[in-house]
């Protein structure tokens, strides 16, 4: 579903944010990617929705190389993804149910689907009663879980999440983690950047750890 080869990704001469990263994932899998601080997490996840271009390297998702994607046709490949954002990036003069409704809306489907399909995420992620708040309005856990229902309202085969707990206490954090659990029982492949090693101890999967852009165990 996911496969690296051989990639390189160089923001400023002579320092390498990712340097000979391989690996595959498998369809279903949910597994953590995970290294300090600069280790190059973001700069991976950014690699496979192609915000960011390798410098050396094929990346292929969905068995499609991704170097090969026109720009034309670069929404083919986002509707894959749904995308957790480090910083959310939650519309905040728009309410709760609105930001959900946001990536049907850009595919141009039809109101009564979008509205059902909105209602089922919402109850997913328990936020069914805060639909017409604005996110400014609810807490951090709260707005986390409006970021992962938007993410995943349009049925994509993978889910990325940028450090999704990074503001969450343990017991939110936990929560969460059991949100991903259930999204990936849908059938959905779950790749988590994440710090926390208390979480991954008590969620134990698949580890790709980073150091300084290498890729030290898969
Ligand atoms: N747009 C950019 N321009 C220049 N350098 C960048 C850019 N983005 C990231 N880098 C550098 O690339 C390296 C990897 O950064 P990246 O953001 O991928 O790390 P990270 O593992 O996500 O870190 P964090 O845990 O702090 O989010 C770092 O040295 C960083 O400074
Ligand atoms: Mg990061």
């Amino acid at each position: 579903m996911i496969e690296f080869y051989h990639v390189y990704k160089q923001y400023v001469k002579s320092q390498f944010a990712l340097s000979d990263v391989s690996f595959s994932i498998e369809k279903g899998e949910f597994l953590f990617l995970t290294g300090a601080s600069g280790a190059g997490k973001t700069t991976l996840l950014k690699l496979i929705f192609k915000e960011e271009l390798p410098g050396k390297g094929q990346i292929l998702i969905d068995s499609e190389n991704t170097n090969l994607i026109p720009q034309k046709k670069l929404f083919k490949l986002r509707r894959k993804l749904g995308i957790v954002f480090q910083d959310f990036k939650l519309l905040n003069n728009r309410t709760i149910y609105e930001n959900i409704a946001v990536p049907l809306l850009v595919r141009g489907i039809r109101r009564p689907t979008i509205d059902s399909s909105v209602n089922d995420a919402l109850a997913l992620v328990g936020l069914t009663h805060r639909k017409h708040y604005i996110p400014a309005h609810v807490s951090g856990g709260e707005q986390q879980r409006v970021a992962i229902a938007r993410a995943i309202v349009a049925n994509p085969k993978i889910l990325l999440a940028d450090e999704p707990t990074g503001n969450l206490d343990t017991e939110l954090s936990i929560e969460i983690f059991k949100l991903f659990e259930r999204i990936n029982a849908n059938g959905i492949t779950v790749l988590i950047a994440t710090h926390d090693d208390h979480l991954m101890q008590l969620f134990p999967r698949r580890v790709l750890k980073l150091d300084k852009g290498k890729l030290i165990s898969h």
